[in-house]
């Protein structure tokens, strides 16, 4: 039997279109792109976690010589929301890009990894957390949550 899965996002023109806890995410997000070390692929990642006290929680990707050792933004930010065992909970992720090498036609979108990552955080939580991204051309994909993002996810229930 043939079957379907459909997902749904939000396609927004500008962050004009945002809320105030998103543009919140999403200008961490693009600060955090200044602290990337990307000496080899030349593109800049940054992360923010929006989490439930308001606070944010930032992360760039680091790479390495021995390019396998290097992380994306967005596991580098919920890394290290885990390693402080902050129990607030995540409402929103935002990534942002930087850099020379920014496609505006492109859609940025998280590796499959970081989505695996990002299902973690959100079982962990018992609660969905929406995941933003910038564009090359200023224009915002939002997520619901990471099931819009990964059908099938290992693990899921
Ligand atoms: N990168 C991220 O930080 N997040 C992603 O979701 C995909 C890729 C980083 C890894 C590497 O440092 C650079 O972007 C080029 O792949």
């Amino acid at each position: 039997m043939k079957k379907e899965f459909k997902f749904s996002y939000h396609h927004l023109a500008s962050v004009e279109e945002l809320n105030e806890d998103q543009k919140k995410a999403l200008d961490g997000a693009e600060k955090a792109t200044q602290k990337a070390y990307a000496p080899y692929s030349h593109f800049k990642v940054g992360a923010s976690l929006l989490l439930n006290d308001d606070t944010l929680v930032l992360g760039s990707n680091q790479e390495n010589k021995a390019y396998p050792t290097g992380l994306c933004a967005e596991r580098v930010a919920l890394f290290s929301y885990g390693a402080q065992q902050k129990d607030q909970g995540i409402k929103i992720l935002a990534i942002a890009c930087a850099g020379e090498l920014i496609n505006p036609d492109e859609f940025f979108t998280p590796c499959g990894g970081c989505r695996q990552a990002m299902a973690e955080y959100t079982e962990i939580q018992g609660k969905p957390f929406e995941i933003i991204m910038k564009n090359g051309d200023g224009s915002i994909l939002v997520f619901e949550g990471v099931h819009q993002l990964l059908p099938f996810i290992f693990g899921s229930k």
